[in-house]
């Protein structure tokens, strides 16, 4: 082999090594692009890579914002402003993107396209310039690559155009992708939203209820999240987990759209025309003993005079009765009095005996089974990975830490910590809420000292309870929104 033929041969190896060395450092950017950072901090590792490869003193990468015709600068390395807007239309970004070609310019003095503002104000001399296009599949463009400055040389090789240009498409690869995905995010979550919000409709009683307690929740669980309190210190919520939270609040009561709408909106023990019959009852049995006492009948007189009640007393705690969220017992002893003297039959008297509510036991197991119903429709979804818990969770907002909720009765530590913090939100926003017809609106100061009875008594969690309270937690900062925060806004 002759001399030349070996310095041929030398100087051909040590460009295929140097070729080589490339290829591994895209392939690096590839895997960096692959890897699990955030978008926030990626971008910047991902760019000051591509400054590395391309051998330059700084690179930018600009996205195509079609809804304003301009290009914003994602990443812009050196450069202090916070962002960087272009018109498609204008500069050497612009122009790129505009005609999806690549310039390779020598001198960006020497270029008409080339705005010297940035480097006035930043006192920088741009040299050399390689700008490349960003593209996706369908050959749109989605932004611009660009690097200042080749070091060492003025100007940038045909091979660094081959590379940047590779770069180019593995990041343009990369935000379709993320871009894809932050779509199907927010359409789920859109779906999700409309669900809740269907779901709040069907029943105009708890109206905004669904998203009331999501707010509260996600409240309370950013808060303890962020707490450097002793009782929460081991509590951390991933993105994931704020995510299942925040879907299983927003489905807890999904279970509702199978709840008879007599039953859901029942706002009486008895429908009102039932009370018209007992009035006519009255009217008949106060007549009939009228009529037997005037013809002597003394067992009668005794009967209006020391058992019958005053009709019109009767009916107007009857219908008093009938509305009421709960029943003492001296009113309970009366509605057995009325049984007893037969101006109720024993159904009627069944319905006004229910302590609380407006609901006898058999409605109230099937509005009850609304929690059922929501885990199971839940659970039949498969849902992403780690969100797998939304099903659990939604489905123990009734439960209590001593086991006495329902329809589990699961115990303490069979309740996942999100089904503990909706809890409280679902029995503080019960109490508080508007629009209930079966109760007025009790005020915070009563709420709280309900719930912190509850929480003594181990029907809710003590320590969250208290947490909610110390801190004000019921006091929602961030109104309920029915979009999350784009990561990637394909602008
Ligand atoms: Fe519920």
């Amino acid at each position: 082999m002759t001399n030349n033929n070996q310095e041929e041969l030398q100087a051909r190896n040590k460009i295929l090594e140097f070729e080589n060395k490339k290829c591994i450092q895209i392939i690096e950017v590839g895997l960096e692009l692959a890897s699990q950072v955030e978008l926030e901090k990626l971008f910047p590792l991902v760019i000051a890579k591509v400054t590395d490869v391309i051998e330059a003193e700084r690179s930018s990468l600009f996205l195509c914002d079609y809804e304003t015709n301009e290009l914003w600068s994602m990443v812009a390395e050196g450069i202090k402003t916070k962002e960087i807007r272009v018109p498609f239309d204008q500069g050497i970004v612009g122009h790129v993107a505009n005609t999806g070609e690549c310039l390779n310019i020598e001198d960006a003095y020497d270029c008409k396209l080339f705005n010297r503002t940035i480097d006035k104000k930043t006192g920088y001399r741009t040299k050399s310039i390689l700008c490349v296009p960003l593209k996706n599949r369908q050959n749109k463009i989605l932004g611009v690559l660009q690097v200042l400055n080749k070091k060492g040389r003025n100007v940038f090789s045909k091979l660094d155009e081959d590379f940047l240009k590779l770069l180019a498409g593995q990041i343009a690869v990369y935000i379709e992708n993320a871009s894809l995905y932050t779509q199907i995010e927010n359409l789920f979550e859109n779906v999700v939203s409309a669900i809740a919000i269907a779901i709040d409709e069907r029943d105009p009683v708890t109206a905004g209820h669904s998203r009331r307690v999501t707010a509260l929740t996600m409240q309370i669980a950013k808060a303890m999240h962020l707490s450097e309190d002793e009782r929460f210190k081991d509590i951390h919520f991933t993105r994931d987990e704020f995510k299942e939270l925040r879907y299983a609040c927003l489905l807890h009561d999904l279970g509702k759209v199978g709840v008879p709408e007599e039953i859901l909106q029942k706002a009486q023990k008895l429908p009102t025309n039932w009370i018209n019959v007992i009035e006519q009852r009255l009217g008949r049995v106060y007549a009939e003993a009228l009529l037997k006492s005037m013809n002597g009948d003394n067992e009668a007189k005794e009967f209006i005079d020391k058992k019958l009640p005053d009709p019109e007393e009767c009916i107007c705690f009857l219908k008093k009765v009938n509305t009421l969220g709960f029943l003492d017992d001296e009113s309970a002893q009366k509605i057995d009095d009325l049984l007893k003297l037969s101006i109720i039959d024993q159904k009627e008297h069944d319905y006004f005996s229910i302590k609380k509510g407006t609901l006898n036991k058999k409605e109230l197991a099937i509005m009850q089974s609304h929690v059922t119903k929501t885990q199971s429709v839940l659970n039949a979804i498969s849902w992403p990975e780690g969100m797998k818990n939304i099903a659990k969770i939604a489905g123990s907002h009734h439960e209590s830490p001593d086991g006495s909720g329902y329809p589990f009765h699961r115990n303490d530590k069979d309740i996942p910590l999100g089904g503990k913090i909706m809890a409280v939100a679902d029995v503080y926003d019960a109490l508080t809420a508007r629009d209930r017809p079966y109760k007025p609106a009790i005020p915070h100061e009563k709420s709280a000292e309900i719930i912190r009875g509850m929480a003594e008594r181990k029907k809710l969690d003590i320590n969250i309870v208290n947490f909610f309270l110390e801190h004000n937690l019921y006091k929602i900062k961030n109104k309920p929104s029915h979009r999350t925060t784009m990561i990637f806004n394909e602008r």
